[in-house]
């Protein structure tokens, strides 16, 4: 990478900055910062106007600026993509931006525009600036969260943020149940892919909620890690005078009860909210039978509201006093809306436009079609729109398209399976599935180690499955896991997995010379 793109300039002109901001995104597929060329495309879509990678190079040159009045616009969406993309990250970079070039601050209504949760107090805005050249951290209290734990959630915010629509529906009913009940427990369901978790961090960017995310593919799932993060988060967020934390907090519920009452007597009028997500996916061994996943308290002291989300499951190790129940339904109003509305956005694009041609369709009849097949599912429109833009379904119409997630994984392994069922047998499959078990992203070298394959056949195989896996940088290597959960739940129906995890563990029984 440009070494100049990650270092903050002294002498701030807006091309400098613009440099620096762009430095600081992440582009979610490749796992490196939007490139000129990009930003120009993103700016292109939106704008309707031709933004070439020579003209977003001039600016950063300073040969040219946009100008102050006409190109307004303009600037107010480089902020929208770049904050997308999360290089710009509170209201305070968006302003050092526009300071840079000297021009008119942001307005009430085009902050509206870019993101409302920019209104709220400062405290409650990202408090990291530039010059910290950290990864994001979105609240200041969040600074608490152990470190490691801090960076996984940041990263993983900003990817569920990005192209986030609608939910207003849900964010009634979360601040009516806030409302209306002196405390308590609101469970929110719904099935794996229809954003629960986008939900959550969108919830948690626009109020800074005290916040924990079970993640299953990133081994964050034990009541250790939730109890030691949330109440770290409270004893910074509410002031609460304790230095660290005591030796038995994560053995029980005592110390977070007692955070939670602490927190709940200095509050003033606020409430104390702690957001939740997939305690489906916490885990429970080693815990006594009758205590709630994660040592979550039987009972909240009043003016305490505690949000978690779980994909319907038989049992959620959860008995609490009347805890209220929101179903995220696949096929309610509100969700097909929304469905509808991030197919909308997406259609737009150049390229879109050409396949919708090609296939003879109007827009209206495009996305009826993609809602229908699409389930309501978020994950699924994830997966098949970049695809249907890439030109994966070109051979059919748009009755080639699958129904629903399920049949969408199907489709895409059985067609690697009929494409070469040798290859499949030998790489595609224990490729995949070596990434099925993994507990944390891994890189080429890991997987090679793990089947005997050769590192170039193992990144053959990832190019094939690259649709379904999140790729990540760390010094310089690439590590790869599974995008989605659900994903991971399709391979465990499809194999039997147990085969992959002996094979890891006789790796490293080997390297130690035990077998
Ligand atoms: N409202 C939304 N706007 C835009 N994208 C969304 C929205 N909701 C979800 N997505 C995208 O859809 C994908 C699936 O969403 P998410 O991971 O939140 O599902 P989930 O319900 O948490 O699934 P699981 O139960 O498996 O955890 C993600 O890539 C997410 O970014
Ligand atoms: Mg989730």
């Amino acid at each position: 990478m440009d070494a100049n793109l990650i270092q903050e300039p002294e002498q701030r002109s807006f091309g400098d900055m613009l440099r620096f901001f762009r430095g600081q995104t992440i582009n979610r597929r490749k796992g490196k910062p939007l490139s000129q060329e990009q930003l120009g495309i993103l700016l292109t879509d939106q704008l309707g106007l031709i933004i070439s990678r020579n003209k977003v190079n001039n600016w950063e040159t300073n040969k040219i600026s946009p100008h102050p009045q006409r190109d307004r616009e303009l600037m107010v969406a480089v902020v929208e993509i770049l904050k997308k993309h999360n290089g710009i990250k509170s209201l305070d970079d968006a302003n050092q931006l526009f300071e840079a070039g000297n021009y008119q601050a942001l307005t009430d209504q085009e902050i509206d525009q870019i993101d409302p949760g920019w209104k709220q107090p400062v405290a409650q805005q990202n408090a990291v600036g530039p010059a910290s050249f950290q990864q994001t951290v979105t609240y200041p209290y969040s600074q608490a969260s152990p470190v490691d734990l801090r960076r996984s959630f940041s990263s993983y915010i900003a990817d569920k943020l990005k192209g986030f629509v609608g939910r207003e529906f849900i964010f009634d009913a979360i601040s009516s149940f806030i409302k209306g009940k002196p405390s308590g427990y609101l469970i929110i369901r719904g099935d794996p892919g229809i954003g629960k978790t986008a939900l959550l961090a969108k919830l948690i960017d626009d109020h800074g909620y005290v916040h924990h995310f079970n993640i299953a593919l990133q081994n964050i799932r034990s009541a250790r890690i939730f109890l030691e993060n949330v109440c770290l988060q409270l004893i910074a967020r509410y002031n609460l005078p304790h230095s660290s934390l005591p030796q038995n907090a994560t053995e029980n519920s005592s110390f977070l009860s007692q955070c939670l009452n602490e927190a709940a007597s200095g509050r003033g009028n606020h409430p104390v909210v702690i957001a939740i997500d997939a305690l489906d996916e916490a885990d429970h061994t080693g815990l006594p039978a009758d205590v709630n996943s994660l040592y979550l308290p039987p009972s909240l002291p009043d003016g305490v509201y505690i949000i978690v989300t779980v994909r319907r499951v038989v049992d959620l190790h959860l008995q609490v006093s009347n805890p209220q129940t929101l179903d995220l339904e696949a096929d309610s109003d509100g969700n097909l809306r929304d469905i509808k509305t991030y197919i909308e956005k997406y259609v737009v694009r150049k390229q879109m436009q050409d396949r919708l041609s090609a296939w003879a369709v109007t827009r209206e009849q495009f996305t009826d079609t993609l809602v229908k097949k699409s389930q309501g599912n978020f994950m699924y429109l994830y997966y098949a729109l970049p695809a249907i833009e890439g030109g994966k379904f070109t051979d059919g119409g748009l009755d080639e398209l699958p129904e629903g997630l399920l049949a969408y994984y199907q489709r895409h392994w059985r067609q690697m399976r009929e494409g070469n069922e040798r290859e499949f047998d030998k790489m595609y499959e224990p490729i995949d599935c070596m990434l099925g078990v993994a507990q944390e992203p891994i890189t080429l070298e890991h997987i090679s180690n793990w089947t005997k394959l050769e590192k170039s056949q193992v990144k053959h195989a990832i190019d094939k499955w690259y649709e379904f896996l999140l790729d990540t940088r760390q010094d310089e290597q690439h590590l790869y896991r599974i995008y989605h959960a659900s994903f991971q739940d399709y391979l465990k129906n499809e194999v039997d997995l147990t085969r992959y995890h002996k094979m890891i563990a006789d790796y490293y029984l080997r390297l130690a010379n035990m077998k």
